[in-house]
């Protein structure tokens, strides 16, 4: 998830397959509780208008998820490619290099650089291009569409669970007594209930987040981020930025442009912020983006809101929380407003981590916003629909089943569940303390950097079992995807650096709804992500996660 550059916790992961010896089956030994048996068969196994840059109107070309006849046209010219890194000579990867530093600094491809002070809180001072790989990493064709096909139904799920307060609030009581974050969460969302207050009008961009596991070879969710999913800016210009290298370069490398599926996650998320705008219905009104006081990713907010300004004409202003409790109110009917402006959506880059609330100030500011009429993206309650407990209970039998009527739907999403199980689940806790290495120990953060792998798996949940059971109700448990690793050219301040790596797919989705209407459910383009898989802790501490596209093979 989320807005920080340590690319939402990509870093986190140590390596992509260790060898580790026969087990026993997760899904026999937790019987009821894996609702995607087939996503366990690796335990058997023992292995402007004018003022806008060029490139981001490339970037804003219908979307091409799913349907492509530049794609189709690609494939009857070309055989589908190996990896392109494997057999590029080193003086080609040096000028490659230079022309895509000398392209991310000319379109904004660019966040705040770490070593420069002002750097996350003045704009155009100390930037440094984002991290990226050089070439876009090959990825089937079929995982492709099975992804942007999951993205309606994820987002038609959200909003159905958001409305079941008895869900969200039963399914979360026991992590609510020993997790004080969202403990508070749960408390807005009552206070809300008790209001009566109802959300007519509703608005998600949300992202969900798979990895390809090499065992079952099954596309397989991590997570579905409803609050802040970040980077639908940067991208959407990394993909302009692998077609441009590939259309220059593309004859020496064997690759075609056209592979790469053109990126429309800004211009869609523009598209349903304005949308929501409009909705609202109130001309003088302006878009607030929640901010954290120092984002070094704040050139990727930014994109989002000149985009909003020069093709849909409305003005956004960046708040903190803290700006807000200071300097909000809401008016009788609801109005929010802030610097004397009527507020109509508030878009949440900020707000889903413990961080982002040092004092009482910034929960009353994140109340006083929930009360108001404005239109949040997220709300309360699709932030909860957002949280890791929700997404293992939804795993459970039965359960999607509430909430969705089509059965083919149904199949889809359970398709992609991987192994998810609370800790009151004895059998589960058993396997993941005799294997820990086949289990990530997940808490109910966002943000990145706070899941647990490997030994400490082992080690946590003992420490949890000896403070007693209510404990583990702050975590859940989730089999560890395991994707095949392939060189790839990974770009950081300026040097590369070829190394295996492993990548995660996220696919941007927009609801859009008022009342009974569905204004808009789409994918909105997509994240690749791509890490380096080695399991030596030089590698995470290198922090060598970057921006990525994809070569449709
Ligand atoms: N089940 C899993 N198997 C392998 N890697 C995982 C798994 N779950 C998470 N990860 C890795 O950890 C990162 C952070 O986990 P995620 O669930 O997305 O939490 P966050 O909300 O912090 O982004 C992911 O981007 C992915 O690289
Ligand atoms: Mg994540």
């Amino acid at each position: 998830m989320a807005g920080s550059i340590d690319l939402g916790g990509f870093l986190s992961l140590r390596q992509s397959r260790p060898s580790f010896p026969a087990l026993t089956n997760p899904s026999s030994a937790t019987g009821t509780a894996v609702s995607n048996p087939a996503a366990l068969r690796f335990c058997r196994k023992v292995t402007p208008p004018a003022l806008l840059l060029p490139a981001l109107y490339r970037a804003m070309e219908p979307p091409r998820c799913v349907e492509s006849t530049d794609i189709q046209e690609a494939e009857n010219e070309i055989p589908a490619a190996g990896h392109p890194a494997r057999s590029v000579p080193p003086e080609l990867v040096e000028k490659m290099v230079y022309d895509a530093l000398v392209w991310s600094s000319l379109h904004g491809l660019v966040v705040g650089d770490r070593r420069a002070q002002s750097s996350g809180s003045v704009p155009g001072v100390g930037l440094v291009h984002a991290p990226f790989a050089l070439l876009p990493m090959p990825f089937p064709k079929s995982y492709w569409r099975q992804a942007c096909e999951l993205a309606p139904i994820f987002n038609e799920l959200v909003d159905r669970v958001s409305l079941d307060a008895d869900f969200l609030q039963n399914s979360l009581s026991r992590t609510k007594k020993v997790d004080g974050f969202t403990s508070r969460l749960l408390d807005i969302h009552s206070k809300m209930l008790e209001i009566k207050k109802t959300e007519d009008i509703r608005l998600g961009l949300h992202r969900s987040d798979y990895m390809m596991d090499a065992e079952t070879n099954l596309l397989l969710q991590i997570e579905f981020n409803t609050i802040s999913s970040s980077f639908p800016g940067l991208s959407s210009l990394v993909s302009e930025l692998h077609r441009n290298l590939l259309n220059k370069y593309g004859n020496d490398l064997g690759l075609d442009s056209k592979r790469v599926p053109g990126n429309t996650a800004i211009s869609r998320f523009a598209e349903a912020l304005a949308k929501a705008w409009n909705e609202y219905n109130n001309s003088s009104a302006i878009v607030m983006v929640v901010v954290q006081s120092e984002e070094r990713n704040m050139y990727d907010q930014h994109w989002l809101c000149a985009v909003l300004k020069e093709i849909h004409g409305i003005t956004s202003i960046r708040k903190t929380l803290s700006e807000i409790d200071v300097q909000g109110q809401v008016l009788p009917d609801g109005t929010l407003i802030i610097d004397g402006q009527a507020v109509a959506v508030i878009y949440f880059r900020a707000g889903y981590s413990p961080n982002d609330y040092p004092s009482e100030a910034e929960w009353s500011a994140r109340v006083l916003m929930e009360k108001s009429s404005a239109i949040k993206c997220p709300s309360i309650s699709y932030h909860l629909v957002g949280t890791k407990k929700i997404q293992q209970e939804l795993a459970k039998p039965n359960v999607l089943e509430r909430f969705l009527d089509n059965e083919d739907d149904i199949a889809k999403v359970r398709k992609c569940f991987a192994g998810l199980w609370s800790l009151d689940d004895t059998d589960a806790v058993k396997s993941a303390m005799e294997k820990p290495d086949l289990f990530v120990l997940k808490p109910q953060r966002e943000g990145g950097g706070n899941n647990i792998y490997g030994d400490t798996v082992r080690e946590t949940l003992i420490k949890l079992q000896k403070k007693g059971t209510e404990e583990l109700a702050a975590y859940i448990l989730m089999q560890r995807i395991f994707p095949t690793a392939s060189l790839a050219f990974l770009v950081r301040e300026g040097i590369w650096h070829l190394d295996n790596a492993i990548s995660e797919l996220g696919i941007y989705g927009a609801y859009l709804r008022n009342k009974d209407k569905v204004i808009m459910n789409d994918q909105c383009g997509y994240l690749m992500r791509t890490k380096v898989s080695s399991s030596n802790e030089g590698g995470v501490a290198a922090g060598f996660a970057v921006l990525d596209s994809i070569y449709l093979t």
